[in-house]
């Protein structure tokens, strides 16, 4: 962490300095670590999903598919299950952490990378994904977004969740509106909806 502080910004993350490689990819090979990293992500989910789909549930009105990217164990899917249970559901992340998934056959997930290609749905749902991510690594998930989402009038949305923790470990960013302003009109979209929930949440809405 010390080694970190002397860096001239921009520099690779502390974990980075401190393990030589980013989280995700040491999740690959580190077991104990991808499964305590999942575990609390699934936890975040059962706690905070909840709190989302009382407050701004009616994202989620009309939607017949949606894939979670970045979306875990699924946490998140299964809470947007007991609340819409019609809809469609799929979870794509790396194969190490798909690999733990716990069997749901009202669920496909898939293995795969979000830097190369995104099942196709109605809707994109990312929670606490983009946050993680610099500039240029968000604009190409964002890309990737548009190729996977239908159009805007058959209900085609990017729908991103965040809370505003310290992200700045892993070298994500929490940004302010102009910041993502610029994030989203370098991957085509210009326009969105800003939504802010509990003081700590907010919910932006990314129409293709
Ligand atoms: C901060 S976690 C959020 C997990 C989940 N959405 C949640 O809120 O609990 C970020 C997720 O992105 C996944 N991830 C990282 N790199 C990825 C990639 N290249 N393709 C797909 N998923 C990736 C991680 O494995 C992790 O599950």
């Amino acid at each position: 962490m010390m080694a970190w502080f002397r860096l001239d910004k921009p520099g690779p993350s502390p974990f980075a300095v401190a393990y030589g490689e980013m989280l995700w990819e040491r999740t690959d090979h580190d077991a104990g670590l991808n499964v305590l990293v999942n575990g609390a992500l699934a936890a975040d989910s059962r706690f905070l999903m909840p709190i989302f789909l009382k407050e701004c549930g009616e994202v989620f009105d009309g939607v017949d598919s949606l894939v979670d990217v970045g979306g875990g164990l699924g946490g998140a899917a299964a809470a947007i299950a007991a609340a819409f249970p019609h809809i469609k559901r799929s979870v794509l992340d790396l194969p190490q952490v798909v690999a733990d998934a716990p069997y749901d056959t009202n669920v496909e997930y898939v293995p795969g990378d979000m830097f190369e290609s995104i099942p196709p749905a109605q809707v994109i749902f990312l929670k606490s994904t983009l946050h993680d991510w610099g500039d240029e690594e968000c604009v190409k998930i964002l890309k990737n977004c548009k190729q996977a989402v239908a159009p805007r009038d058959e209900g085609g949305k990017i729908v991103s969740v965040f809370f505003d923790f310290d992200i700045l470990f892993i070298n994500g960013a929490e940004r302010d509106e102009q910041e993502w302003k610029d994030v989203f009109s370098r991957a085509g979209f210009t326009d969105y909806k800003i939504v802010s929930v509990l003081g700590v949440m907010s919910i932006i809405e990314l129409y293709p």
